[in-house]
This record gives structure tokens, C-alpha cells and sequence, in this order.
């Protein structure tokens, strides 16, 4: 990781949106640490002030409490920034199946709200949190940027308009863009809690617990499990890099291994019971599969290696282990 090159970003201010949320506050809290000045914009609809308690007194950090649907909040949050890195949205499949047209308005109106006031501040670049589930039904493995297949749900449709909005505002208006396409990201302060809580945070708790966590399907599904500290190499790169041929353009954001449902509850029984012995015990339970999953997810992430420099520093399981430590520091209370 070329961390002389995030050097620059101690003399810029930067916009976090959704910067309460997993990922936003794990940008937060590394942008302040390179001595950045951070503003975060959040609504709180999925975020937690928790996250942001190591930071919130930090005199280069300001918290603006307000919704991306509200283009007047989006330009007050843009004003003075010299970068945008746009996290805010609402994630999860299941939850844009019940509810597509809330999921539409954030992660659509919303993001184009922000590109517009991103656009009239003259902001230096805008990278956004794109999305694997923009490769659809396509069932090419590895998935390559270019290569796309049908979105299987509202919420792949939103992210990939919103990869359409960004190309369209670079042609248009001169933007620059870079997009993200996260695959399966996990690690500290992701949610545990609530109906769509991602799959490792889930299992952990379940597991602390001495419950049986349930896999939909037979657990042959497999995903690009990523961890939260190759995401912010990410979009560190995505920041500062000075290679122009790298702008307007989408990257995969994983790891480009793949890892079963049932690999990755033995990983986390493996690491669990170092805690807690019993969790050794604990057995697994197998649901039906779930609308709108694709058996297999794996990243390619050459391009994302060729243009910007990118070297994933983290497998699954050396992130499985950090992130299983910092679950048993955090949320003991809760068992
Ligand atoms: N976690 C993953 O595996 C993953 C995978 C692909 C893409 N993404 C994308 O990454 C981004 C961050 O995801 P995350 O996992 O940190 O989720 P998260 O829910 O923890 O964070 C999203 C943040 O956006 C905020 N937000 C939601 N609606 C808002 C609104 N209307 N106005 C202002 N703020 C709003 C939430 O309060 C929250 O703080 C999202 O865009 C998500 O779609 C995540």
C-alpha cells in the first residue's frame, strides 16, 4: 500500500456520507488518523452515534445530522469539501424486496442529489460505494467489471444507476468519478442486530450465544468475503491516486478468493471457541435459500491491482480473527 500518497489528504477536507454506518465510520475514524478534516452526513436510519464515539470530539470532525433526500442538506454537507466518499444508502436485498420504493428514493434520489451538489461545489473527485450485486444473474466467474449479467433485486438495480448517473456526470458535466464495487464487506462496528444484519456479524452473535445459526441452503453458496481494511485501501487509492486513466471508472472492491457458507461457520467456530470452548458445540441449522442470492460470488480484482495499485492486505481469515476479537471485546455485554 502506497501510504506516501495519502499523504495529500492531510491538507484536504472530505465528506463522508452515510459516515455513521460500517464502512462510513471506519473511513471516518482512518481519514482523521491521515489528519484529514472529515465531515460525515447522516440521517442515523441504519448508522449508530456509537460509531462515531471515538471521534466525535475531534476538532477535525463535524457531524451534520441530515438525509441525502434532501438536496439542501447534500449541499450544506459539500460546501468547502475537496472530496466525496458517498457510503450513505440502504443496504440489504431483503430489505429493498419489502421495500423498494424507500430503497429507490435513498439509494436513487438520494445519490443523485448528491452528485448534483458534489457537481455545483466543484468537488475534486466523488467515489461511491458501488456493489457486486450489480453482476446479476450473470454466472461468469471471476466477475470482471465489464461483464455484467440482469440485476435479481431492487437494490442491484439502484447500485448499478447509480454507476449509470456517475459515467453520465463525468461525460455530462466533468465530474470525476470513481465507483466501488464492494463485494460481501465484514469486519468491527458492522450490526449485528436486526432482520438485515449481514451474515458474519449475524453468525457471531448467534454463536456467543450458544445458538444455532441457520444457513440458507446447504451451505455450498460461496462469497468474496472482504475485509473492512481492504475496502478503506480502497478508497484511499481511489482518493489520492494521480493515474488519470484510473478515473471514470468502476473497480471491484474484494478480495478475489472465495469462501462456502459452511467453510466460513467452521472458520468462526474455529475462532470463537479460542474465546469460549462450548462454542466448539454449538451446531449449525440449514434454511431454505434465500430470493434473490446467487450460488457464487469471486472477485477479479486485476484491474483494480493494475490501476490504482491495489494489494489486498487481508485473506479471510486473518479479517476473521480481528473482527472475532473485537465482536468478543465489544459486545459481551450482549450475551
Ligand atoms: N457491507 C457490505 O457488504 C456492502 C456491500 C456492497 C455495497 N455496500 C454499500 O456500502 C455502503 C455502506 O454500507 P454499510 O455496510 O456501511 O451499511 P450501513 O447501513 O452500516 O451504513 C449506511 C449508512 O448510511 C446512512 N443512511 C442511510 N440512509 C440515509 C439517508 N437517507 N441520508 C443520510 N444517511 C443515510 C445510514 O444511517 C448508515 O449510517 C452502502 O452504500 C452499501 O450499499 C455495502
Amino acid at each position: 500500500m502506497n501510504s506516501k500518497q495519502f499523504e495529500l489528504l492531510s491538507s484536504s477536507k472530505v465528506l463522508v456520507t452515510g459516515g455513521a454506518g460500517f464502512i462510513g465510520s471506519n473511513l471516518c475514524e482512518t481519514l482523521l488518523d491521515l489528519n484529514a478534516e472529515v465531515v460525515c452526513l447522516d440521517n442515523f436510519a441504519t448508522g449508530k452515534r456509537e460509531n462515531l464515539s471515538a471521534i466525535h470530539d475531534n476538532s477535525k470532525f463535524t457531524l451534520i445530522e441530515g438525509d441525502i433526500r434532501n438536496l439542501d442538506a447534500c449541499k450544506r454537507a459539500v460546501a468547502g469539501v475537496d472530496y466525496v466518499l458517498h457510503q450513505a444508502a440502504l443496504g440489504s436485498v431483503p430489505r429493498s424486496i419489502n421495500d423498494p420504493i424507500t430503497s429507490n428514493e435513498v439509494n436513487i434520489s438520494g445519490f443523485l442529489n448528491m452528485l448534483v451538489a458534489s457537481r455545483d461545489a466543484g468537488v475534486k473527485r466523488f467515489v461511491y460505494a458501488a456493489s457486486s450485486s450489480t453482476y446479476g444473474d450473470s454466472e461468469a466467474l471471476p466477475k470482471v467489471e465489464d461483464k455484467i449479467g440482469k440485476p435479481l433485486s431492487p437494490y442491484a438495480i439502484t447500485k448499478y444507476v447509480n454507476e449509470l448517473y456517475a459515467d453520465i456526470f463525468h461525460t455530462t458535466y466533468g465530474l470525476d468519478t470513481i465507483g466501488l464495487r464492494y463485494f460481501n464487506v465484514f469486519g468491527r462496528k458492522q450490526d449485528p442486530h436486526g432482520a438485515y444484519a449481514a451474515v458474519i456479524p449475524k453468525f457471531v452473535i448467534q454463536f456467543m450465544k450458544h445458538e444455532s445459526p441457520v444457513i440458507n441452503g446447504d451451505g455450498t453458496y460461496s462469497r468474496d468475503f472482504t475485509y473492512i481494511d481492504n475496502v478503506i485501501q480502497m478508497n484511499l487509492l481511489a482518493l489520492t491516486t494521480g493515474n488519470q486513466e484510473a478515473l471514470n471508472q468502476v473497480y471491484n472492491t474484494a478480495v478475489g478468493d472465495r469462501t462456502n457458507l459452511k467453510q466460513l461457520t467452521q472458520l468462526l467456530k474455529k475462532y470463537l471457541s479460542e474465546y469460549d470452548p462450548e462454542i466448539a458445540n454449538v451446531e449449525v441449522e440449514h434454511g431454505p435459500n434465500r430470493a434473490g442470492d446467487i450460488p457464487h460470488s469471486l472477485a477479479s480484482v486485476d484491474k483494480a491491482k493494475e490501476l490504482l495499485g491495489y494489494e489486498p492486505q487481508y485473506k479471510i481469515e486473518a479479517g476473521l480473527k480481528e473482527a472475532v476479537e473485537w465482536y468478543w471485546e465489544n459486545l459481551l455485554v450482549n450475551k
